[in-house]
């Protein structure tokens, strides 16, 4: 069970561990890690699941960026070179330990 940090603009952190296989922004909305919204439920659709990828985790294992997410990140506040869609990213043994930055907020 992988453990990701989420860390808030005024770096607090939030320890999360979940379930390999559920999306990151379904292990933030178990855990009730605040930031991240997640209107659409997942389907990529509202852009609330914002998040930035930290530059020290290792990035390399995860899925490519699709069109669709790029299309819904438009949706997003103050998207970054490092912006990913939560809800696109599925958790897996090799993430144990990622740094996930949240945005200033969602809207
Ligand atoms: S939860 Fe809506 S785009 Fe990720």
């Amino acid at each position: 069970m992988p453990t990701i940090v989420f860390v808030q603009q005024d770096g607090t952190r939030h320890p999360v561990s979940a379930v390999a296989g559920l999306s990151l922004m379904e292990a933030a909305a178990i855990n009730k890690v605040p930031g991240i919204e997640g209107d659409c439920g997942g389907f990529c659709a509202c852009g609330t699941c914002h998040v930035y990828l930290d530059d020290e985790s290792s990035t390399a294992s995860l899925p490519a960026m699709h069109e669709l997410e790029r299309a819904t990140l438009d949706f997003a506040y103050d998207v970054g070179p490092d912006s990913r869609l939560a809800c696109q990213i599925p958790l897996t043994d090799a993430m144990d330990g990622m740094i996930i930055r949240l945005p200033a907020r969602q809207y």
